[in-house]
């Protein structure tokens, strides 16, 4: 994909704040420190687009990036950081379900987990999550690869896959911001969603 103009449409912390716009919107969810706002700036080619910190829980509302008035692609607070109080870990998580519950735009929710590690019980809450909504096969990105051995990778992948309970219509990509991994797959997929959306809404 040619990217011409990128802008963050809105930081939302409720719904009232969402967009008004009928584009199609693709959503990353995962725990937080994962490398959602890194991904998001990977595929843009943008340095600092989305805020990445070392510290976990950067994101803290429901970001809209508008790419070309063709899709908005949607940063979600990371889940699982321990730091949070009560309250608002009840707070997003609401934030976050109701999002991926009922908005219309919503065409694909792209689950991320760390490579390196296997997906925690939240990872599987999150693709039940998924699952419950969208029968169309699930999108897993599998962060961080340049922090492991290449043989180390394809093991951990195999990892991933069983413990996700992925099959045939799911989608594993690995994936690194330190070289190109995974980026060319990811606008593939992305791609392929937008126009099966146009073609669905032409039907
Ligand atoms: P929250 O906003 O807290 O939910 O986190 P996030 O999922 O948006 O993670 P973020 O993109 O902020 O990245 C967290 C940390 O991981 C940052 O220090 C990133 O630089 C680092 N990181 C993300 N992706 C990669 C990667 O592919 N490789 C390496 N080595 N580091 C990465
Ligand atoms: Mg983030």
């Amino acid at each position: 994909m040619n990217i011409h103009n990128v802008k963050l449409t809105v930081s939302a912390v409720s719904e009232k704040q969402y967009p008004k716009t009928e584009m199609p919107e693709i959503a990353f969810v995962g725990r937080s420190n994962v490398g959602k706002s890194s991904l998001i700036n990977k595929l843009l080619n943008r340095k600092s687009l989305a805020r990445v910190s070392q510290t976990p829980g950067k994101t803290v509302t429901i970001n809209f990036y508008n790419i070309d008035d063709t899709v908005h692609l949607v940063d979600l607070p990371g889940y699982g950081y321990a730091a949070r109080s009560q309250s608002e870990i009840k707070k997003w998580g609401a934030m976050i379900e109701n999002y991926l519950r009922d908005r219309e735009q919503l065409i694909k929710t792209v689950l991320l987990v760390d490579s390196r590690h296997a997906p925690t019980k939240d990872d599987c809450t999150m693709i039940d999550w998924i699952r419950a909504y969208d029968d169309s096969g699930v999108i897993v990105v599998a962060t961080k690869t340049d922090k492991l051995k290449k043989s180390q990778i394809e093991k951990n992948l195999e990892l991933i896959w069983e413990t996700l309970e992925l099959c045939e219509d799911d989608v594993l990509v690995p994936f690194s911001t330190k070289d190109d991994e995974g980026k060319f797959t990811v606008w593939d997929i992305i791609n392929m969603l937008l126009s099966a959306d146009a073609k669905s809404l032409e039907e």
